[in-house]
């Protein structure tokens, strides 16, 4: 267990702040009490008006987490003012059906790997210097099970879990807290042009980003790693480890079933 995180009075960046989850995260902090909420994102015209709308306490600002000078230049700038106690590191992509791309894989691996290695080279030490601070990775229940409309998704969201093990094996006896947000369907732009039959669909019925949010905020009151916003992802993933063959065979099953109710099936 790490230690619990009290949101009351904290500054907190969420990459990826424009809507959906990182929006959700943003203003459950904000009613959490937290001092300020940064809402970073590529769309830093989304991510201004989102920062309108939550108030006084929230800034929107433009920041593509891929580039690793930006990121860099948004920690010195908000750090002027607080150091950061909260880095989500929220943003993602969904790309790549089946197999995917060359471009598919780099923009996922970028987005969802090496972002967050561009903000831990900096806040880590920073965060263990001063005692204190807890990057919270959103990766996907993807990431610990898999999504079989996309290969690019899948491997780098199980990359994102294993950095954020790695993190909180590495640096949790030194102050540096960590958690894992593994949603699996929620309702969101990303989602929003899922047919029925999509993979994504094999974890049940899509929830709301709002109660990502509230898992997560419960589990940084906590002080847990892994957050899983719908149970069935535990028990799912207990199935993995137990027996892998028999897991493998189950999800075969599913894919056959999910394939034959799409209307191109082959
Ligand atoms: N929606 C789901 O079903 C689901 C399930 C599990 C995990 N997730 C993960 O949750 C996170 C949030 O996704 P969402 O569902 O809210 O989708 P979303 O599309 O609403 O939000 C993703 C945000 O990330 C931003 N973004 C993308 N690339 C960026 C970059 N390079 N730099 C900065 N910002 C960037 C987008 O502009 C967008 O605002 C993602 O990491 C996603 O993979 C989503």
């Amino acid at each position: 267990m790490g230690r619990p995180f009290d949101v009351a009075g904290r500054t907190v960046v969420v990459t990826g702040g424009a809507g959906g989850i990182g929006y959700a995260l943003a203003d459950r902090l904000l009613r959490g009490g937290a001092a300020r909420v940064v809402l970073a994102d590529r769309d830093g015209g989304q991510a201004a008006e989102a920062a309108a709308r939550l108030g006084e306490r929230a800034h929107g600002i433009t920041l593509d987490v891929t580039d690793a000078a930006a990121v860099a230049a948004v920690v010195e700038e908000v750090e002027k003012t607080a150091p950061i106690d909260l880095w989500c590191a929220n943003a993602g992509v969904a790309r790549g059906e089946e197999l995917g791309g060359d471009a598919d894989w780099e923009v996922s691996w970028r987005v969802h790997v090496r972002a967050t290695l561009h903000v831990a080279r900096i806040l880590v030490p920073r965060m263990v210097g001063r005692g204190g601070g807890h990057i919270m990775i959103t990766a996907s229940a993807a990431g610990l099970l898999t999504n079989v409309d996309s290969a690019a998704y899948s491997v780098t969201k199980h990359a994102a879990v294993a950095f954020a093990e790695w993190l909180a094996v590495r640096y949790g006896d030194d102050g540096l807290d960590v958690s894992c947000l593994c949603p699996m369907g929620v309702n969101t732009a990303m989602t929003a042009q899922d047919g029925p039959a999509a993979a994504t669909r094999l974890g049940g019925a899509y929830i709301e980003p709002e109660d990502v949010a509230e898992s997560a905020v419960l589990a940084l009151a906590e002080g847990r790693f892994l957050i899983l916003p719908q149970p069935q992802a535990a028990v799912m993933e207990q199935h993995r480890a137990g027996d892998r063959d028999r897991w493998l065979s189950g999800m075969r099953r599913a894919w056959r079933e999910l394939r034959a109710a799409r209307p191109s099936a082959p």
